[in-house]
């Protein structure tokens, strides 16, 4: 994967890959869209151009690279206004993001008052040291899990790729977020398809923003700002483990869908 140069003085750079032309000011991404030939478009070849531009160098872990945005801030700026703070990450793998939190925060006499969850098919986690009771690692299907619990973040960092009924996993989690929690997951809208339609994804990426969800296609990344009570009118028929790579590269799993309604009620945040 190429990376942009980290001139940040330049204005422009190009990745060196797909050719993208990225927008800088001041070292910051003015503009984190990936212009190919004139417009965004999907990137050939896998490449995902990743800019830390809000990376903190030799960071916590590769999530601020991948979603844009640094979780441990995020948290840390709910909690000022708040007693506790939680944060569940779907398909977390080894675990690695929140166990790196759980070093920052529960070591830091915040034990009480920070909630970390990961939940991951394969229980290949990385080891917890003693005493981080704000931590929980389970090994589970996320179709399948469930709980009670109402987080302030929730993520889930390529791993909806590998999801049979993908729109029922964003569903159901975004009703875990707590009033003005936020939810972001990559999702390739290609991996969906809606039964009897030949292209598909223009019309789930209308449905999933009717529903009050944001897209943000350079980065393949699906945003929920609040808690989600509208249900989203598909029917899960089942899925393709033989779609092919995505834009990761990877080899993702496509879901197959029958849309059971056009006119969503009114959203409602919660
Ligand atoms: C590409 S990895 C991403 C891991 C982590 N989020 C990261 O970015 O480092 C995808 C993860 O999804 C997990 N996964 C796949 N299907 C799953 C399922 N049904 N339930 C829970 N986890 C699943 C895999 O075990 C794998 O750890």
């Amino acid at each position: 994967m190429a990376q942009p140069e980290r001139s940040y003085n330049k204005k422009r750079t190009r990745c060196q890959e797909c050719n993208a032309i990225w927008r800088f000011a001041q070292g910051v991404a003015l503009s984190l869209r990936c212009f190919w030939y004139g417009g965004p478009r999907e990137i050939r070849g896998g490449c995902q151009c990743v800019y830390e531009s809000r990376a903190k160098p030799g960071g916590a872990n590769s999530y601020e690279k991948d979603l844009g945005f640094a979780p441990l801030d995020f948290l840390k700026r709910r909690l000022a206004n708040q007693h506790g703070v939680a944060w569940l990450d779907l398909c977390c793998g080894t675990g690695r993001a929140v166990i790196e939190a759980a070093e920052t925060w529960c070591g830091s006499g915040l034990d009480g008052s920070v909630r970390l969850a990961g939940v991951d098919l394969v229980p290949m986690f990385g080891s917890i040291r003693a005493g981080r009771d704000c931590m929980d690692l389970a090994a589970a299907s996320v179709e399948r899990w469930e709980t009670t619990e109402r987080f302030d973040l929730i993520t889930c960092v390529h791993g909806l790729h590998y999801i049979g009924d993908k729109l029922g996993l964003i569903q159901k989690a975004s009703g875990w977020l707590k009033d003005g929690g936020l939810m972001m997951m990559h999702v390739d809208y290609r991996n969906m398809r809606i039964r009897g339609r030949a292209s598909s994804a223009g019309q789930i990426g209308k449905d999933l923003r009717r529903a009050g969800f944001r897209y943000v296609p350079w980065r393949h990344l699906l945003i929920c700002n609040g808690r989600n009570r509208h249900p989203l009118l598909y029917r899960y028929l089942g899925a393709d483990d033989r779609a092919g790579p995505n834009y990761t590269g990877q080899a993702a799993i496509e879901s197959y869908y029958e849309r059971t309604g056009s006119r969503p009620a009114l959203y409602v945040r919660g």
